[in-house]
């Protein structure tokens, strides 16, 4: 993974048919994403719950890219090793989920993977500033994690601006995720962000066998990220 501030589309399985993660992430890849974003819940850090490493295992041999694991889990230190055997090339982990992000981080790099850090709507950015050297990418949460297909909040653009001030030129990712739209994606790109995370705004319309929606979708978030650039 080179690092560059080139836009990435970054789908979220979350909103694949689960019966057909295989399938569903070979068509995205061939639809133009960038990244595949595999949201991990616990039931217990988020009020839903989705799959885990052994999920990860599976679909890592039909991603050909990034598979970008985001872990909606609490306490999350145990599980990092296992995200990373299973081939996650990114791992974030949420500055919420417990009282030791600094180790959380160490670990992560320690297992091999890339190292996010997740923060919530409520959490304020200055929260993040002496782990900014620990970490190759920040995930702005743009909703309350645990669903897809809820509204953005509109807020956390001012919190983008902040952070990609305060990562100066350091070579971190901003990773946004939850109501990424063709509406949205211009706001937090103009803001400083390079990694767009979109669930129902990427599936929409498409399937399996009609993968050419995701086409579209995919195409045109990109169009209107890369038009404020
Ligand atoms: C929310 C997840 C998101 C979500 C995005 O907890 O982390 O990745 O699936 O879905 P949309 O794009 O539908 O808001
Ligand atoms: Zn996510």
């Amino acid at each position: 993974m080179i690092f560059s501030r080139k836009i990435k589309i970054a789908p979220s399985i979350l909103s694949a048919d689960f019966a057909n993660f295989g399938a569903e992430c070979q068509a995205i890849e061939a639809q133009g994403a960038d990244w595949v974003h595999v949201d991990v819940m616990d039931g217990h850090f988020v009020p839903n719950i989705t799959f885990g490493p052994a999920t990860c295992a599976a679909i890592r041999p039909h991603i050909k890219g990034v598979m970008d694991v985001h872990l909606m889990v609490a306490p999350v230190d145990a599980y990092i090793e296992a995200f990373a055997q299973a081939g996650a090339d990114v791992i974030s982990a949420h500055l919420e989920a417990g009282p030791h992000i600094h180790r959380t981080l160490q670990a992560i790099r320690g297992a091999g993977a890339k190292a996010g850090l997740a923060i919530n709507p409520g959490t304020p950015v200055e929260a993040v500033e002496y782990l900014l050297d620990m970490v190759d990418l920040v995930c702005v949460m743009t909703v309350n994690p645990g669903f897809g297909g809820q509204k953005f909040i509109h807020s956390q653009v001012a919190k983008v601006a902040r952070l990609r001030a305060m990562i100066g030129d350091r070579p971190v990712h901003i990773e946004i995720d939850g109501g990424v739209t063709v509406e949205t994606a211009p706001l937090v790109v103009a803001a400083g962000a390079d990694v767009l995370v979109a669930g129902s705004a990427v599936f929409k319309g498409g399937s399996v066998e009609n993968p050419a929606p995701y086409g579209v979708n995919i195409a045109a978030i990109r169009a209107a990220a890369e038009a404020v650039l």
